[in-house]
């Protein structure tokens, strides 16, 4: 039997859900994948196999979908240290480096992602790539609305060597999406793979208007990927 790729998803985060023990802060993360890690992580407090459990959300969405659970949550101010997140990926590079943010809640989850302990990223084998950048999908760039096709220019030239194309996210309805934040989203498209990541990083984050970016370099500590073959779990 093949299973679907929201199958494998789901196998990827109960995996990951094994790892969380009572009485952890959390970090919860956003899109389908973690969605199913929040959603076990509620089906244990209920069953009583979790307790004193507190949740940093990673969105409003996954804020939202915690409350609904009853997940005890709280913010980082009050948590700086968390003992564990788990949070899905757009991309992984044998490095275990990540490209995320195609949810556009690419700010908040570096924030929480940043201040963890461990920090376990749940794929499907669909998302792993030999170099981030030039798959086809976008890198995601968080940045302030005020002149943002000056902003987009400026990452498109940026690139030009990779034939970037820099392109205004928008939602449904065709208007600009607004990111948690009250921000916008700039999707950089590349022909060709972004060479060295930490000299890319750098030099998004130099330009004024830029927010923050999707690559997550050196963050995850934990990769568990569900394949047909069955779950690899890549530690750092
Ligand atoms: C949200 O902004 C993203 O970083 C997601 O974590 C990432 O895009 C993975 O999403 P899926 O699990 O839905 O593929």
């Amino acid at each position: 039997v093949t299973l679907t790729q929201d199958e494998l998803k789901k196998i990827a985060a109960y995996k990951a859900v094994e790892f969380v023990e009572s009485g952890m802060v959390l970090g919860l993360g956003t899109g389908s994948t973690a969605k199913h890690a929040v959603d076990r992580i509620g089906d244990l407090l209920r069953q009583g196999k979790l307790t004193n459990i507190v949740g940093i959300p990673t969105s409003k969405k996954t804020q939202e979908q915690a409350l609904s659970l009853g997940i005890p949550l709280s913010d980082l101010d009050s948590h700086s240290a968390i003992d564990l997140a788990i949070d899905g990926a757009d991309e992984v590079d044998p490095h275990l480096n990540l490209v995320k943010g195609r949810g556009g809640s690419l700010l908040r989850e570096k924030m929480v992602e940043g201040a963890c302990k461990k920090f376990v990223c749940i794929v499907d084998e669909s998302k792993l790539v030999k170099h981030l950048g030039g798959s086809g999908l976008a890198l995601p760039v968080e940045v302030v609305p005020f002149c943002w096709k000056f902003t987009a220019n400026k990452l498109q030239n940026l690139f030009e060597r990779s034939g970037c194309h820099a392109k205004l996210r928008n939602d449904c309805e065709g208007k600009p999406f607004v990111t948690d934040n009250g921000n916008y989203i700039i999707d950089l498209y590349l022909k060709t793979e972004l060479g060295d990541l930490q000299i890319a990083s750098d030099a998004i984050l130099r330009i004024a208007g830029v927010v923050e970016h999707g690559m997550f370099l050196d963050m995850a500590t934990t990769v568990i990927v569900a394949g047909e073959l069955g779950i690899t779990i890549k530690n750092k």
